[in-house]
Order: structure tokens, then sequence, then C-alpha cells
């Protein structure tokens, strides 16, 4: 079976069992505190294990794009290294909420496995959750019986808490597994070795392919599990580890996933796969990073300096550093691979395919900034390595920090020269880098103290900004050593910060006392609308008032239903490639940036604001369809965005048909005459192929518009309000300009005039020209070409000028070249003496030099004492 094949006949499996199959997820994940990227295919159904939001389907299955490269799951040092980890891998995925059980989800894997995809059943182990003291959980005797029905016990065997119980992250969703492992080994091996003993032991041919995890339990801050509403299955099979089993291969890389892939760079490279060991790994290395970037980036995640951007830029740096090393790509090659990606996935995940001359152009961009860095950094690595011995932590971590080289590879130069690397100390330094970072952003949750036991929360807020309301849960949050609160409310018209719009603020009224607290932010958590406030309530129970600041949303709606409009408007301009890739909508100003190639011209933006303002005037009311199903919306036109996940049901803004029609959930105006005028305030650009404009309306459009023009009327004001301002101001320069000149013809004049001056009172002394005088001149440059003037027109010149330019004491010191040669005089040396005695210091070249101070009473000194060095 072809790679293609194999994901098929999963997706048909299941879907013959009742499952319905739906799209993979945006790997980047954006409204989780807790995860960066998504690292399971259960993450997108977090919300439903929880029991925050309702499971539309009771079974479904997918393949989901995963990254592994941070936080609890993280396989990033192991891939290349060995041949069954991925930074980016498919993961063929089924589940129940709250449907079939332990025995289906058993009974099923094994179908599919021994049946369609007709794997040994001899060599098959499946592993259970042998229970564990510390959680208070007892062996998972019911996976055992049901195993017990289609395999040998010798086969079924236990593992710990480690291997068989799983967990999303520190806190969230888990609860006991079962492993399917595969023994890849030769029949001899099998023999000779009992399989049952290298499950779980890291063994390359041994290897988990699938595992089935019974949800059942949240894990707690504290630590503890608290039952889930309801019993869930979550499995997750490695798709690359699957099609290398059944294509018979010893390696996920030796698969057709990877091979047309690795074909490529080692065609490019001119160095054939399997040749030596460190250019198998550089090419596996380079083969699995550029999904992971290629993805990322599709999915929204440009590489950055920070957070979930720096994770990406890093894998970047790696693949650029093994490809530069090892395979002698001293030239950007990484981007060249994005285009055979998109095609293999073509159908599977069309994102790719989509963005493909986006994706192509931010690599190459990465890396032709990285190999710049890259050179710098190698030079530094030798000019440290002809100094040191041994490379130290700080020496290896600085090489990490600033020159992106991971220490895998800082560690094999180190070992090319026969040096070693104080890998503790490195760690040490990673560390402690950590720590920092993470002092910066500490946010300490308390538990959540639960006042009434409702889940699900109402948001008004489309259609009213004050509601009557109930706390039903709050914790304390310390933020930099501050304390907070948060509060859940049991209706809220606050809108949670959510598509680039920022969350509501306002505030909480109780309808007893009449005291209020602020509201100062609302976010979104797990399927949660959370308020942050200062203080707490006195009286907790009871009914409040929430209002939400009506000036603030008035103006923020304003600039969402603006952006809306800027993008259609930009579409138009620039055409259809122009892709939202971010937003930041607030009450003062609107923020958008989209994929587009090249500076957007001042014509062009004039063009852009033209229509925007053009459709305000229109003031065309408001289409808002709030349940549309997606498929219909996206047959109707609509624009939906790249990284973002959609339910089966939408929200669709829609301002004139024909125009702009955006999936969105945020908050805009009733007609677009409410926006009043809108303007572009800058345009730059934020990475390799994406602009970013930022705009205002409104209110703030229109005090833009009072400022610019008070500042026009200063400058009519400052000319005597001549009847035509641009005449005014050009006549202004060009006087200014030939008064320039004249000055500046002036100045020669008199510099010329000193010359001859001074020529006249130049002292014979054992036949050197000597002139040292106080000249009275307006600057550095007349000084200069006074001093020149003077070396040009007289032989055996020793000139000492004292000048006194804007109250500052200045010398300049002139030697006639052969005095320099044949006395070895310079003019450096005792411009230095001489500058003593005016507290100041100066150097130059021996026949040239000049020096400032501080102290213009001793330039009379200075200048008597030029004689002591001619007759010295
Ligand atoms: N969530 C389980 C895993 O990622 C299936 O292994």
């Amino acid at each position: 079976m072809t790679s293609r094949e194999i994901r098929e006949a999963f997706l048909a499996f299941f879907n013959d069992k009742g499952h319905q199959i739906v799209p993979s997820a945006p790997v980047v994940i954006k409204n989780d505190p807790t995860l960066m990227f998504t690292n399971a295919g259960m993450n997108q159904f977090k919300d439903i294990f929880l029991g925050q939001v309702h499971a539309q389907y009771p079974r479904v299955a997918d393949t989901q794009r995963c990254l592994r490269v941070s936080g609890k799951h993280n396989d990033l040092e192991e891939v290349g290294i060995d041949t069954y980890h991925h930074t980016l891998f498919e993961m063929l995925g089924n589940w129940s909420f709250g449907d079939y059980f332990k025995r289906e989800a058993i009974m099923w894997s094994w179908q599919l496995l021994t049946e369609v995809y007709k794997i040994d059943k001899d060599r098959l182990y499946v592993t259970i959750f042998e229970g564990d003291h510390t959680d208070d959980l007892s062996k998972d005797e019911e996976a055992y019986g049901f195993w017990k029905e289609v395999i040998a016990e010798e086969r079924i065997c236990l593992g710990n808490k480690k291997d068989n119980f799983w967990e999303m992250g520190d806190i969230g969703p888990c609860g006991p597994c079962s492993e399917i492992h595969v023994d890849c080994r030769p029949d001899a091996e099998r023999e000779a070795v009992d399989g049952s003993t290298l499950v779980n032991a890291d063994h390359p041919q041994v290897i988990e392919i699938w595992n089935l995890v019974f949800m059942q339990f949240n894990r707690q801050k504290d630590g503890s599990l608290k039952p889930l509403p309801a019993k869930h299955v979550d499995t997750g099979m490695g798709f690359e580890r699957l099609v290398r089993v059944i294509q018979g291969k010893a390696s996920n890389y030796d698969t057709d996933v990877f091979q047309p892939i690795i074909g490529y760079i080692a065609n490019k490279a001119g160095i054939p796969y399997g040749s030596s060991e460190q250019t198998d790994i550089a090419m596996r290395v380079l083969a699995d990073h550029i999904r992971a970037i290629s993805f990322a980036i599709a999915d929204g995640q440009l590489p950055s300096n920070n957070k979930a951007g720096y994770v990406i830029r890093r894998i970047l740096r790696r693949a650029v550093r093994y490809a530069y090393t090892f395979l002698h790509f001293k030239e950007p090659f990484l981007h060249e691979l994005v285009p055979l990606l998109a095609q293999q996935f073509e159908g599977v995940f069309n994102e790719l395919a989509s963005q493909q001359d986006f994706v192509q152009k931010v690599v190459l961009e990465e890396e032709q900034s990285f190999l710049r860095t890259l050179v710098t950094g190698v030079q530094r690595f030798e000019a440290y390595m002809a100094e040191h011995q041994a490379i130290t932590g700080d020496f290896a971590f600085e090489l990490y920090d600033t020159f992106g080289f991971p220490i895998d590879l800082t560690s094999l130069l180190a070992k090319e020269k026969g040096r070693n690397v104080d890998m503790e100390g490195f760690q040490q330094a990673l560390e402690a880098q950590k720590t920092r970072s993470r002092a910066a952003t500490t946010i300490d949750t308390g538990d959540w103290v639960v006042l009434q036991k409702r889940e699900t929360v109402d948001f008004v807020g489309y259609d009213q900004l004050e509601c009557e309301t109930t706390i039903l849960k709050y914790r304390k949050i310390t933020v930099k050593g501050k304390d907070q609160y948060q509060l859940v409310l049991s209706v809220t018209p606050f809108y949670a910060a959510g598509g680039g719009q920022v969350g509501d603020t306002g505030e909480l009224v109780s309808q007893e006392s009449d005291k209020r607290i602020i509201i100062t932010d609302t976010k979104k958590e797990n399927g949660l609308i959370v308020h942050n406030a200062q203080s707490l309530p006195k009286e907790l129970q009871g009914a409040f008032i929430a209002k939400v600041d009506k000036i603030k949303r008035r103006d923020i709606a304003g600039n969402h239903s603006a952006t809306h409009l800027l993008h259609a408007a930009l579409k138009q301009v620039l055409g259809s490639h122009v892709n939202q890739k971010g937003s930041l909508v607030n009450a003062d100003y609107l923020r958008f940036d989209f994929s587009h190639f090249a500076k957007v011209t001042e014509e062009e933006l004039r063009q852009i604001e033209k229509i925007v303002n053009a459709k305000i005037r229109d003031n065309i009311a408001l289409k808002e369809e709030r349940h549309v199903p997606f498929q219909k919306a996206i047959e109707g036109g609509v624009i939906a965005l790249f990284g973002e996940k959609y339910g089966d049901y939408v929200r669709v803004i829609t301002f004139d048909d024909d125009f702009s029609k955006e999936l969105c959930g945020g908050i805009h105006v009733q007609a677009t005459g409410q926006i009043g005028f809108f303007k572009i305030v800058s345009e730059n650009a934020v990475a390799a192929g994406v602009r970013r404009l930022e705009a205002i309306s409104g209110r703030k459009a229109e005090e833009f518009v009072y400022e610019q023009t008070d500042t026009v009327n200063k400058f009519k004001e400052l000319l005597n309000n001549p009847q035509d301002l641009m005449v005014a101001l050009d006549r202004l320069l060009v006087e200014n300009n030939s008064l320039k000149k004249e000055v500046e013809h002036a100045i020669t004049d008199k510099a010329l005039q000193l010359k001859s001056e001074l020529a006249g009172k130049a002292l014979d002394i054992n036949g050197v020209n000597l002139i040292a005088a106080r000249v009275d001149l307006p600057n550095a440059d007349a000084v200069k070409t006074l001093a020149y003037a003077l070396k040009g027109h007289m032989e055996n010149l020793f000139l000492v000028l004292g000048t006194e330019i804007n109250g500052k004491p200045g010398l300049t010191v002139v030697i006639s070249d052969n005095l320099v040669r044949d006395k070895g005089w310079n003019a450096g040396t005792i411009v230095r003496e001489l500058a003593k005695e005016i507290q100041g210091g100066g150097g130059g070249q021996p026949f040239y030099a000049t020096a400032g101070g501080k102290d213009g009473s001793g330039l009379d000194n200075a200048i008597a004492r030029a004689r002591e060095f001619v007759e010295r």
C-alpha cells in the first residue's frame, strides 16, 4: 500500500464504524495558554472531554498534523539521529465522546491492524496500565480482559504511569492507556531475544505505533485527579511509523512519505543517501524539519524572536546548520523543498499548496538571514578555539543563544577539533535562561472557587451591552506579584478577546449594594469567558448587572468593521493573493498584517483609503448570520483564514454581498456610516512577504485630521499667512539654498585672505617656516581649507592654528611632508601635547592633526609653545 492508501484505509474503516471524518486542526494553537502547538489529535477536542462544550458527533476520526517540539512532549533532539521520531507527524485517531469505550476501541484497533493492514499477529505486543499508588489507581483489568480475547497473554505487557497513563500536559484530561507495539526485527533476532522484553525499551525496531487512551480524569493543578463528566476514547496512531511497518522498511525515512524529499536533497547535495552516518542524519533532519516549518508558517506562525515563533525559528536554524555543515549547502536551500511538500499533501492538508509562494518566500528570507549569522558564528567559534582548550558551558550557550547553534552541533564541531564541551555548564546556563524568562512571564493561578455548578456560559454581547448576571466561580491570580481576580459569570455581555479584537472592559454592579468592581479585560479559556477584575465584590452571591464600557465598545466596533472593509479593498487593489496574517483591533486603532511581496505604494494606499471611505459613505447595513453551516458559507464566497479552526456552524459578517463577507465572531457597527472616516497611518514590513498597515477610524481619525490641520496652520502663520503655502515654502527653500552658497563663498574668501596674511608673518627658524596664530573662522571646514592652502603654499612649514568655534577651543597642527619624512616629526603627537593647555585631546596623521578642548584660556599658551617644538 502507498502511504496515501494507508491513510485512506484508516479513515474508511472508521467511517464504516459510524465515525464522522473531520479535518485536521491547525498545528498552531491560539486560545490555550497551556499549549503552543497541537501535540496530539485530541487537542481540538479538549473542551469536549472537559465537559465545557457539547460534542457535535459522538464518534469522529481524522488525521491530525502534530508538532512535538516544546513542553511535555518534546522529541526535537532525537529527530534525525534516530529513524522514528519527527517534529511534525500525522496522528491518525478515532474518538468516542461518551459513546463506546474500551471494548470497541481495542477490538477495532486489532481488526484494522491485522485484517485490513494485514500486519503479522506474531509481531504485535500490547501494553496495559499496571496501576499507581500515588494516584490511587489499580491495574486496568478491564483492558487486560478484552485483549485476552484476541492476543496470547504473554504478549500483553504491564506498563507504568510514565508509559501507560496518558496526559496532555501538566494539567488537563488524562487516563490509563493501552499501546500497541510492533516488532520489526528479522526472524533470527526475534528467535534469539523475546520481543516482549524490548517493548518500551527504545529499541529502533520494536516500536509503539498506536496508543488507545481511555479518558477518565482531569489532572488538577494540585496534582490530584478529578473524574471527568463522561468517559471517552482518544486514540492516536503514528502515521509515518505505520507506513514503515506496512511497507516493511527499517526506517520511517525509507518510506514513500520521506523518500521523494530525501531523493531531492541527496541529488542536490551530490551525496547519495546511505553513504555516511553524518550525511544521512543531516538529510533526515532536513526532510523532517521542512515539514514542521512549512506547516507552522501555513497555519499562521511566522518565525520570530519569542514564544512559538522562536521555536519555529530554532527548528529552521537547526536544519540550515545541518545543511551547511554536513551537506555543504552554503546558499539557501530549504525553501526549494516547499513545493515538493505542498504537492505531497494535496488533498490531505491543502493549506500548504494554497500558500506555497508565501511559505517559500518566508523560508528563503529566514535562511538568508541565518546563513549570515552562521558565518559570523563559525568565525567566533574558530577564534575561540584558537585561544581555549575546551568549550565552557557559557560559550556553548552563547553559540546557542546568539548564533542559534544547536548544542549537538557545537559538540560535533568541538569533537572534530578533539576538544570537549562542558555540557553540564551548558545545561545550567540554559536552565538559568529558562528561569529568567519564566520569572518575567509567570502568572500564578489559584484554583477555581465554585459558587454555582453550571459550566455553560451565555454570551449576549452581540445584542446587549448590559445584563443581569450571577458569579459562577472565581479565582485569584498573581501577575508580576500583584493580586487580581478572574470571574466566570452565568450570562455576560463582555466580548472575550479573539479574532484580533481585544476583550471588553466595563464594570460589575451589585444589585443590592450598588457597589461596583471594574472589569479590566475579558479572555476565553477552554471555552469559558473569563473576566479579569482588580478586586472581588464583598458579597459574591446575589445578582449583579454586568455593564460593558459603551464608548470603548463603539470605537472597537468601528475599527473592526473598518478592518473588514480594508481587507476587501486590499484584495481589490493589490490582488487576490492578499491573505490576512494577523490583526489587532482595539479602541484606538487597527492593525492588519497580510501577505504581499512589495511595499504598498502611496498611490495604492490612497486608492485603498478611497474605496473604504466610499463604502463608509454608502452606509451599508450590517448583515449578521449567526448560524451558517461552514460548507454553505464557503460556497457563498466567504473569506476564511488559514490557521483558524472553524466549527461546523459559523458566524458570517457581510457588508454588501458583492464586497465583504468574512467568517468572524467579533463586534461590528450596525451600518458602515458609523465608522465615520478611515485613514491609514503607516505601512511597513513585519516579515518576509508580510506587510503591516495601521489605520484609524471614527473619533481618532477626526482628531488626526484636526492635528494635521493645526500643523499646516502653524506653517502658514510662521510664513506670514501666504496665499499659497506651497509656493511660499518653495521660495523659502530656494532662498535658503542660495544664501548657504553665498556664506560658503564668503568663508572660503576669508580663509584665503588669512592665508596671505599668515604666510607674510612666517618665522624662519633653522630653515623651518613657523606659523603659530589664532584665527577667527566660523567652522572646522574653513580652518581645514586654510590649513591645506598654507601647506600647499609654503615649503618646510610648521603650522599651529588656534580656533574658537561656537565657544569651543581647538588646535590644528600641519607639518610639511619633507619634515615628517626627514625629521620624523608627527603632528598627532604634537597636537596631543599642545592640547593639554586647553584641557583636551585629539590626533590625526603625521602631517595633519586636530584637537578639541574645554578651556579656551589656554589657547594663547598653546600657540606660544609651538616654537619650543621647532627649536627642540
Ligand atoms: N492522545 C494520545 C497520544 O497522543 C492518543 O498518544
